[in-house]
């Protein structure tokens, strides 16, 4: 589908990833409508980017139906993130939001959707590459990757997905889900505020653990070419980019910030084991180096 004069509602859009998506709409031609509670946040995206606001709640699905009246295809972004939140607080936002969203999807007739889910609702398969086969958490499972995320995070997420594959087939809803390993980028106050702020003192001891890191901007194109590619329908994908290790980060931040502290490794000969080649071959998914996906974090940074 050719997304210019599309419209495109998109919850979360004043969040990281929203923010990435919504430009990466309109910069195709789409109308995109952002569908969050503070609209407010979303001026400078109204003024640059030509993005138009309708308020809703996850919580609300009257307020989600009317948001999504009109358009042609929903991107279900928003959801709760990161830590220090009670289980119940994440099963309301991720779980039952993503129900209110899928029902609300279909009470205004939309045709399409994507919703963005995580690497993280992944049971530990220790042996092999993690592809998108890979079986997902259950219940309240957790998975080795609770090491480095809320368990009640990535199970929500597990949960929520499920609930939007079956709401979809129930429905008759073209659904695509698009699987993020952990995301870096401008206006992201997680990962790259803490990169941030530790190369921000004197000496960091940085491990050579190699983890995934996708850009914000590379996992808005990989749904935008998920959304103009109909082989995308019925399918999940995982967008997880190129592992580096907090040591290769630091040594490139550093480099492109002109200074920075001294760098000391932790040698942790172990790398992450995600594989995102369908994203790759059926939407034609190339991640940006880590050089190119960096500067503009640095340059946000930089004062
Ligand atoms: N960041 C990562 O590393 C990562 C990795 C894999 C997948 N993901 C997925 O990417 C998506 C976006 O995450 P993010 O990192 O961009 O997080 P974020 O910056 O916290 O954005 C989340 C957005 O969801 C909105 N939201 C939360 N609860 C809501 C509710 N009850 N009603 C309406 N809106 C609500 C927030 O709105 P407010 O602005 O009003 O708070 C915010 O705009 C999520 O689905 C997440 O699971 C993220």
């Amino acid at each position: 589908m050719d997304l210019a004069g599309t419209t495109i509602a998109l919850t979360g859009a004043t969040g990281f990833l929203g923010s990435h998506i919504a430009i990466e709409l309109a910069r195709r031609g789409a109308h995109v409508r952002g569908v969050v509670r503070t609209p407010s946040k979303g001026d400078w995206l109204a003024e640059a980017h030509g993005v138009r606001f309708a308020r809703a709640d996850l919580g609300d699905r009257d307020s989600l139906k009317a948001a999504f009246d009109g358009a042609d295809i929903v991107v279900s972004n928003a959801a709760a993130v990161g830590t220090g939140k009670t289980y119940e607080a994440f099963y309301e936002a991720n779980v039952q939001g993503t129900e209110n969203v899928m029902q609300a999807i279909a009470e205004a007739g939309v045709p399409r959707a994507v919703v963005v889910s995580t690497i993280g609702v992944y049971k530990t398969r220790l042996l092999g590459r993690n592809d998108e086969s890979t079986p997902m958490l259950q219940g309240r499972e957790r998975a080795l990757s609770s090491l480095f995320t809320d368990w009640r995070y990535s199970s929500t997420k597990a949960e929520a997905e499920r609930r939007a594959w079956d709401l979809a087939a129930e429905h008759g809803i073209d659904l695509t889900t698009v699987r993020p390993g952990p995301i870096y980028g401008e206006r992201d106050d997680k990962l790259t505020t803490r990169y941030a702020k530790a190369l921000k003192r004197r000496v960091v001891f940085a491990p050579t653990l190699k983890l995934p890191h996708v850009h914000a901007g590379d996992v808005a194109q990989v749904i935008a070419a998920a959304l103009e590619r109909e082989i995308s329908v019925g399918r999940a994908y995982n967008v997880v980019g190129d592992n580096y290790s907090p040591h290769r980060i630091a040594h490139t931040w550093r480099r492109l910030a002109g200074t920075g502290p001294t760098i000391v490794p932790l040698f942790v000969p172990l790398s992450g084991r995600f594989d995102d080649q369908r994203a790759r071959e059926e939407l034609g998914y190339r991640p940006r180096s880590l050089e190119e996906g960096l500067a503009g974090c640095v340059a946000e940074h930089a004062t």
